[in-house]
């Protein structure tokens, strides 16, 4: 069944099942990889992976013994990571959903935002950083690899540090002093994503 609609005009659940999905990486992050080993999700027991796909960080995540949740407009994404965890015996919780109309039972600590807000339309932008923001405990973190992209359209579309801060302003964000590392990514184009860590106030 094709799934199109205004609020996602991409059909993502045919792209998985036509297997066409340059997106991926074959394993984890980089960027998830860097985090753990200097100790960024310690302390962390909630985290939300939006927009999931068939990505390696959940079952990263779940594999730290943190209570995870996958979260995908796909079935056919999702029942590949439920295969995928059991594989491995671990668990998450899976949801398929429009995922910023949904809302947690209690806040989340962390949200991990990975090649997620670069997929949905920009006008629904606010309406993202509002859900994450709705999410996250105060205090709450927003592990964010940032697509940076000239060429207009998308997916993917652009995700400017400027327009980043725009979107997430410091009223409702601390934003790191340090510099972000860059990834490059291995398929769409060398495009780097920049790794950042936004705490919500
Ligand atoms: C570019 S893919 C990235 C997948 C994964 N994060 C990765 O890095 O491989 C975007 C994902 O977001 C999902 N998605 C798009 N809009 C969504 C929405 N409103 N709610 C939940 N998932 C959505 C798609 O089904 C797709 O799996």
């Amino acid at each position: 069944m094709s799934t199109t609609s205004e609020r996602s005009p991409m059909d993502w659940e045919q792209r998985f099942r036509d297997d066409t999905t340059p997106w991926e990486r074959k394993g984890l992050h980089p960027a998830f990889m860097n985090w753990r080993e200097a100790g960024a999700f310690e302390g962390l027991t909630t985290v939300i992976v939006p927009g999931c796909g068939r990505s390696a960080e959940l079952r990263g995540f779940a594999a730290l013994g943190k209570s995870a949740i996958g979260a995908d407009l796909s079935a056919t994404a999702l029942a590949w990571q439920e295969a995928a965890l059991e594989t491995a015996g671990l668990s998450a919780e899976l949801i398929e959903a429009d995922i910023l109309l949904w809302r947690p039972d209690a806040p989340l600590d962390a949200v991990y935002e990975q090649t997620f807000l670069c997929a949905i339309p920009p006008r629904l932008r606010e309406e993202y950083e509002q859900a994450v923001h709705d999410w996250l405990k105060p205090g709450g973190k927003l592990f964010a690899l940032f697509m940076q992209k000239e060429e207009l359209g998308g997916p993917p579309y652009g995700c400017s540090i400027p327009a980043m801060r725009e979107l997430f302003p410091e009223i409702r964000w601390d934003w790191p002093d340090s510099a972000p590392a860059a990834y490059p990514h291995p398929s769409l184009n060398g495009k780097p994503e920049l790794a950042m860590i936004l705490t919500r106030r």
